[in-house]
C-alpha cells in the first residue's frame, strides 16, 4: 500500500472511529488507530480485522503523552489525520470539567503539533452540535450561527478546539482543516459485527432502549413531558453511524484533492427532527418487543430541540444520509443481539 494512503485515526477503536475505520479501508486508506482503550473493548480491533479483511496496525498510546505521540507515530508517513479520541458525556464534563479540558483539548494540541511537525496536511476534526446550544427561532441551525452558547464544559472543550483550529488557519499555516459537527450517532455496522459499547450505564438514549429491551435495565426514562414541541419530548437529529463514517471518508478526499490551506466546518445530519417518543415508537416496530419505558423530569442541560441545516455537506463534500432512523434503530438493535457472539 502506498504509503500516502497512511491514514491516522486517534480513538479509532470507539464508536465512530470504529465505523470510520471500516469506510476508510473500504475506500483504499490504511488508518492507522491510535488508542488507549480507556474506552472502548480491545475485542474491536479482532472485529474490525474480520470485517475489513486487513489487519489493521493499532498504537495503544494516550495522544496527551505527547513524547509518545512523537515516538512511537514519527517513524510513519500519513497522509492525513482524523481526530476522534476525547472524552464526551456531557453529564461527567459538568462533575470533572479540568479532566475534560485537559483530555480533549491538551490531546487536541499535540495532534496538531503533530501534523505541523511532520508536514502533515490534511485534518478532520470531529466536533459535534453541541456547539450551538439551545437554537433561538430556529431549531435547523446553519454552520455560520453562533458557537459560544454550549451548554456543557464537554461542548466547550469542542468550542476551544475549534477556536484553536481557526486560529491555526489565520497564522498561515498549510494544514487543511475539516471541522465536522456531528448531531446525533447512532446505529451499528449492518453486520452486527461492531456497534455502540459503552461501559457501564449508557448516558444514551439508543443504547439505553437497546438495552432496556434485552433485560439489562428494568426500565428506560423519558426526560420530560412537557417541552414545547409536538409530543412534548425532546427532537433530535439521529444519524446512522455508517453515514457518519462515510462523511469523514468524504471529507479527506476533499481535502487531499486541494492545493492551499482551508478551513470549513460542516454538519453532519439528516436535516431531520426525531421525537424521543417517536424512536420509542419507530424501537417497537423495528424489534417487534414492547419496550418498558415511563415519563421522569427534565435531564439538567439538555436542549428542547435542534437539527442540522444539512445543505452545506451536499454543496462542499456532496455527502448526504442515506440511511433512516428506522434503518439505524434496526441496525442498533441486531448489534445488541450479536454483541456478544463469538467472532
Ligand atoms: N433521553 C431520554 N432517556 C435516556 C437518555 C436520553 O429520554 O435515558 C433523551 C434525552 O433527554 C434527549 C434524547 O433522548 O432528549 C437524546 O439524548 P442523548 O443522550 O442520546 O443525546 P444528546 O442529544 O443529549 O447528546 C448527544 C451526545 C453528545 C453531544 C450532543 C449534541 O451524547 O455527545 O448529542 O447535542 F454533544
Amino acid at each position: 500500500m502506498l504509503s500516502k494512503r497512511n491514514i491516522l485515526v486517534t480513538g479509532g477503536a470507539g464508536f465512530i472511529g470504529s465505523h470510520t475505520v471500516v469506510e476508510l479501508v473500504k475506500s483504499g486508506f490504511t488508518p492507522y488507530i491510535v488508542d488507549d482503550f480507556r474506552n472502548a473493548d480491545k475485542s474491536v480491533i479482532a472485529r474490525l480485522d474480520k470485517l475489513t479483511g486487513v489487519k489493521i496496525p493499532v498504537i495503544s498510546i494516550d495522544i496527551c503523552d505527547k513524547k509518545k505521540l512523537f515516538d512511537e507515530l514519527s517513524s510513519i508517513e500519513f497522509t492525513g489525520v482524523i481526530h476522534f479520541a476525547a472524552y464526551k458525556a456531557v453529564g461527567e464534563s459538568v462533575d470533572e470539567p479540568l479532566k475534560y479540558y485537559h483530555n480533549n483539548v491538551i490531546g487536541t494540541l499535540n495532534v496538531i503539533q503533530f501534523c505541523n511537525e511532520k508536514q502533515i496536511k490534511n485534518f478532520v476534526f470531529s466536533s459535534s452540535c453541541t456547539v450551538y446550544g439551545e437554537p433561538k427561532e430556529d431549531k435547523a441551525v446553519s454552520e455560520s450561527d453562533s458557537t459560544y452558547n454550549a451548554n456543557s464544559p464537554y461542548g466547550f472543550t469542542k468550542v476551544v478546539c475549534e477556536q484553536m483550529l481557526r486560529d491555526v488557519h489565520t497564522s498561515g499555516d498549510p494544514l487543511k482543516i475539516l471541522v465536522l459537527r456531528y448531531f446525533n450517532p447512532i446505529g451499528a455496522h449492518q453486520t452486527g459485527l461492531i456497534g455502540e459499547a459503552p461501559i457501564g450505564k449508557p448516558n444514551n438514549l439508543i443504547p439505553y432502549v437497546t438495552q432496556t429491551a434485552a433485560g439489562i435495565h428494568e426500565k428506560l426514562t423519558v426526560f420530560g413531558n412537557d417541552y414545547e414541541t409536538s409530543d412534548g419530548t425532546c427532537k433530535r437529529d439521529y444519524i446512522h453511524v455508517c453515514d457518519l463514517a462515510d462523511a469523514h471518508v468524504k471529507a479527506l478526499e476533499f481535502l487531499i484533492a486541494k492545493d492551499a490551506a482551508l478551513l470549513e466546518f460542516v454538519n453532519i445530519g439528516t436535516g431531520t427532527p426525531t421525537s424521543t417518543l417517536e424512536v420509542i415508537t419507530i424501537f417497537e416496530r423495528v424489534s417487534g418487543q414492547k419496550l418498558n419505558w415511563e415519563f421522569g423530569p427534565r435531564r439538567s442541560g439538555d436542549v428542547m430541540e435542534i437539527y442540522a441545516n444539512a445543505d452545506k455537506a451536499i454543496g462542499l463534500l456532496g455527502w448526504k444520509a442515506r440511511y433512516s432512523v428506522e434503518d439505524a434503530v434496526r441496525d442498533a438493535w441486531n448489534w445488541q443481539l450479536k454483541q456478544h457472539d463469538e467472532i
